[in-house]
């Protein structure tokens, strides 16, 4: 994964310099190149020659060097990199980062950088727990710094406690996790597509304080509006009432009942997928009282219901403007697999999404999900997962399909 990815590497003037030499090799091992400047305190440390000898590339200390200008500017230096690391980080120079300083060559590159810096902090324990240290902190991590350790143990001057480097390979891990963060966040397969999505109970008024609800909690189809978005679908989500938060980055549409729902479904088109995953009341009051229905000792009323309209159904019927993907849920109690088929069979849909809400399972209303995705040729068994894992799954089948649509 960091196979020629480039690091510049700042090494600051800290007893722990050492171990950036063990850093190199290991980046090295990994395929990064990395070039390195040094502050003149770690050059009292450690040598510019031992560590241009393992990055196998000059190393830079001098912010006045005339042939190091003339070879490579500050400021090519700066921005030629994927990621500027520190290490060590020192109190003197996470307090330059914090001020802006650049008084010499590391400080004035941390300044003209336009590229993402992680620092790994290494000083004596009452450095790094002093108010000045802990305020440029906060200010570096405001600014967007990147921070790995410090850890806790002996240090070098003797005492105990916080700021020692970070374990080289934490470090290491610290670089493979920002890359992969940054390669999801760049990995975007469905920008420019539209994406619409279902979730959440509906509500049908009886009269004005009495409702029919149920006991979806919207998580799975929120999760999957999540997971469109973050793939770079522009995704609107219809969602019933629920007590969750809108998702980032999705435009999000509150509504009460069935038909609200279809509604604002069919205001959302065109779309290239649908996905229904809302717990859509199956009836409504075929006339709903105006005002609060009273005892009046006549025993209970009966309710008249008739049929919502159904979503999915409708939505896969389109004609000009159907969704080139449309995929329903099917919760069940029995016969999972064999009543999603003939769910996907009856409302036309091209994919269902089959669960087993039996009570124990714990699936309505928890974090959880056992689904199998069917489709027109064949039922895939998904293995138990949190809901946020399936909706990612499905997220990306979604990609895939939508990049190359079954013949
Ligand atoms: N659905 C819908 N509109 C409805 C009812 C259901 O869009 N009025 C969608 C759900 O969002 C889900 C799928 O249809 O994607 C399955 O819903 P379900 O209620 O389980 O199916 P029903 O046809 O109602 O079957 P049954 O109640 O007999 O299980």
């Amino acid at each position: 994964m960091l196979q020629d990815k480039r690091i510049l590497l700042i090494i600051g003037g800290g007893i722990a310099a050492y171990k950036s030499l063990d850093l190199i090799r290991r980046l090295r091992e990994r395929g990064v190149r990395v070039r390195a400047v040094m502050t003149r305190a770690a050059a009292e440390f450690i040598t510019p020659l031992s560590v241009a000898s393992l990055t196998g590339e000059k190393t830079y200390t001098e912010l006045f060097s005339l042939t190091d200008e003339a070879e490579m500017g500050h400021i090519r230096l700066s921005r030629e990199a994927d990621l500027v690391l520190v290490v060590p980080a020192t109190a003197d120079l996470m307090a330059s980062m914090a001020n802006g300083n650049a008084r010499d060559l590391a400080t004035t590159a941390l300044l003209a950088t336009d590229k993402p810096v992680m620092i790994a902090p290494s000083m004596n324990v009452q450095m790094w727990l002093h108010p000045a240290t802990q305020r440029n902190l906060r200010t570096l991590e405001g600014d967007g710094v990147v921070r790995v350790g410090p850890g806790s143990g002996d240090l070098a001057c003797g005492e105990v406690g916080d700021g020692r480097l970070a374990d080289v390979m934490d470090i290491v891990g610290a670089v493979e996790t920002f890359f992969s963060a940054t390669a999801r966040a760049t990995d975007r397969p469905l920008t420019g597509r539209r994406a619409l999505v279902t979730a959440g109970p509906t509500h049908e008024a009886i009269d004005p304080v009495r409702y029919i609800a149920n006991r979806s909690s919207g998580k799975q189809g929120y999760a999957i509006a999540q997971a469109l978005a973050a793939l770079g679908a522009e995704t609107t989500l219809i969602s019933g009432p629920t007590t969750l938060p809108d998702p980032a980055n999705v435009f999000t549409v509150r509504v009460e009942s069935a038909r609200e729902m279809l509604a604002a479904c069919q205001a959302a088109l065109p779309a290239d997928v649908a996905v229904c995953v809302a717990a859509v009341a199956d009836w409504r009051m075929a006339d709903g009282s105006p005002q609060k229905i009273k005892k009046n000792g006549g025993g209970p009323p009966s309710l008249k219901l008739v049929e919502n309209p159904d979503i999915l159904a409708t939505l896969s019927a389109r004609s000009n403007d159907r969704p080139g993907l449309v995929i329903g849920f099917a919760a069940e109690t029995q016969n999972v697999v064999a009543y999603a088929q003939a769910k996907r069979d009856k409302k036309k849909c091209d994919w269902i999404v089959a669960n087993d809400v039996s009570p124990g399972t714990g699936i309505m209303g928890g974090d959880d999900n056992t689904v199998h995705l069917v489709t027109a040729d064949a039922v895939e068994d998904w293995p138990p997962a949190s809901k946020s894992a399936v909706a990612e799954r499905l997220a990306r089948r979604i990609a895939d399909y939508l990049k190359e649509p079954a013949a």
